[in-house]
């Protein structure tokens, strides 16, 4: 009877769970407005006016329905940082792999369905570089009735890093770097939620405020949304406890340092466990290459304690300044790399193995010669370039690379992506020989079967300047499995593979002059844009894309295209 009891019970919380899934329907207007900071106006593109744009929330199961309008003059989609997207690329938003721009005027439709997924996501613009000033959090709860990994936080805040600003239409630093093919201006400042905060001119009224409560803790979803710095973060006088990084559960570590690439998130968990006051939360560059521009600023938000006793007296403010935190200096690789390595699943994971698809791809900037007539601001007069494998990825123009894909269109991309580099050298030795700093433009797919198990070995090179590379992969989380410095050694390597808690991302740091290895199943068909989360690098041709092939089974297959899926 009891047992009759429970299982009703349970049925009764199934139909609640499964009647939960909503279907949320949200207008995206993208415009441009005026926005004033660093003592001086600007004319910057958002979504509906806000920048950052809108926080989205939702409920694993549920299903965004996301219409967006564009009324501002560029080229605009948008991508979805984490949603895997499964077996629909055709809302995944890159511009002209998955579809072609939402042109002046048009709107499209992104509707897609949360499947098992929960955390910190964000979203952001995916053509030129409108995502320095297009993008927002998306936040995915768990489903009703199941907890947090971990006590519940009695608040929570998203922290947009970065969002750095430039005196200028980002959108014109793009434009002047192509036509040079110079390195871009760096931004003169960062922002924490659109704020730089006080340590900046004209924003004294310009700061971020997490407001706490002494003895309770905060839950900061983290997202670094910079265009092209990998950034440290810390808070004063606070330890922060990791649970979560690219929407994946971490073994939860306490550190008074955290490190995000472009592209990645990290949740950590606060206890407001000191005097009553107000820390400076600080973020500034891990500026891995050496000799290159970057911008050094400071931006802080403040962790406020409420009701701390030393505020208004009579009306006067006589709160003290923000206690100041310390930060790791601008080049602290091994700050950077103890971040990365402390981070684990949070139990045991199935690790695919053994794997069918073993890749070696390198990664890493390169030059291009000038064309004649022209003067060009790249290094000894060349060009930027990056490449995958001594490739250049250069875009289409003519038509998505999976409406290529779907609709056997010939001439849009060719399979010939080499599974490994041209030629084998010292990939991170001092003085790369010129004749191998020149990589071959294209737009280069590599084909696999589905449900194949791949593993793919990130090499950085320093060729021109080596850097930490925050490479993402459309479409899949993938487990990485070891980073190391230096050129990867398989016969040395392979035994430091962490086969039991390796942690699962969406975004890898390749270490500076080092190695990633990561590996994740190939069963979500498609086309999959694989590349370096560095605008500056993205621009230059740091990517490459898979297809995954459908698989033979019911739900395997690729869905067909949306109806209002703008044309090229
Ligand atoms: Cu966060 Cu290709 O993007």
């Amino acid at each position: 009877m009891f047992s009759s009891f429970l299982s009703s019970l349970f049925l009764l919380l199934l139909a609640v769970v499964y009647t939960n899934a909503e279907i949320q329907y949200q207008d995206f207007v993208v415009k441009e407005i005026l926005v004033k900071r660093l003592c001086k106006t600007h004319r910057v593109i958002t979504v509906n006016g806000q920048y950052p744009g809108p926080t989205l929330t939702a409920t694993d199961g549920d299903t965004l329905v996301i219409r967006v309008t564009n009324l501002a003059r560029y080229n605009i989609t948008l991508h979805w940082h984490g949603i895997l997207q499964i077996r629909n690329g055709w809302a995944d938003g890159p511009d002209y792999i998955t579809q072609c721009p939402i042109v002046p005027g048009a709107t499209y439709v992104y509707k897609f369905t949360i499947i098992n997924q929960e955390g910190t996501f964000w979203w952001h613009a995916h053509a030129l570089w409108l995502r320095a000033t297009v993008h927002g959090a998306l936040i995915i709860y768990p489903k009703l009735g199941k907890p947090y990994p971990f006590d519940k936080p009695h608040r929570e805040y998203p922290i947009i890093l970065a969002g750095e600003w430039w005196n200028q239409d980002p959108n014109e630093v793009l434009r002047q770097a192509t036509i040079t093919g110079a390195a871009p201006n760096v931004s003169d400042a960062y922002t924490i939620n659109g704020r730089h905060g006080d340590l900046f001119p004209c924003s004294n009224q310009g700061t971020s405020i997490f407001p706490v409560v002494s003895g309770e803790t905060t839950l900061f979803r983290i997202i670094n949304a910079a265009m092209n710095t990998e950034l440290f973060v810390s808070i004063a006088g606070h330890l922060m406890t990791v649970v979560a990084a690219d929407s994946a559960y971490t073994k939860p570590f306490t550190t008074t340092v955290i490190l995000l690439g472009p592209g990645q998130t990290t949740d950590v968990l606060v206890t407001a466990d000191q005097p009553a006051g107000r820390y400076y939360v600080a973020a500034r560059a891990y500026a891995s290459a050496q000799g290159v521009p970057f911008d050094n600023t400071t931006v802080t938000a403040i962790l406020e304690y409420k009701f701390s006793s030393c505020t208004a007296i009579h009306g006067v403010q006589t709160m003290p300044p923000p206690l100041v935190p310390l930060l790791p200096a601008y080049n602290d690789t091994s700050t950077a790399a103890a971040f990365s390595a402390a981070l684990r699943s949070p139990g045991p994971v199935n690790v695919p193995d053994p794997v069918n698809e073993t890749l070696f791809f390198t990664v890493g900037l390169g030059l291009f010669g000038c064309p004649p007539g022209m003067i060009c601001g790249g290094p000894n007069g060349n060009r930027f370039a990056a490449s995958i494998n001594n490739v250049s990825f250069v875009l289409p123009s003519t038509l998505s690379m999976l409406q290529a894909y779907y609709f056997n269109v010939p001439g849009v991309y060719t399979e010939d992506f080499p599974p490994e580099p041209p030629i084998i050298f010292d990939f991170t030795a001092n003085n790369i020989s010129l004749s191998l700093q020149q990589p071959v433009q294209g737009t280069k797919v590599y084909r696999l079967k589905y449900g194949s198990a791949v593993q793919i070995v990130f090499q950085g090179t320093n060729i021109v300047s080596g850097e930490e590379h925050p490479i993402h992969l459309h479409g899949y989380q993938f487990y990485v499995l070891a980073t190391g410095f230096g050129n990867f050694n398989p016969d040395v390597d392979t035994k430091k593979f962490n086969m039991v808690d390796p942690p699962e991302r969406n975004t890898v740091g390749v270490p500076v002059n080092g190695w990633a290895v990561i590996r994740f199943i190939a069963d979500n068909p498609g086309v999959w844009l694989v590349h370096c989360h560095i605008d500056a690098h993205l621009m230059w041709g740091l990517a490459m894309a898979f297809i995954v092939e459908n698989g033979e089974g019911d739900d395997q297959s690729l869905l067909p295209p949306p109806v209002d899926l703008p044309i090229c």
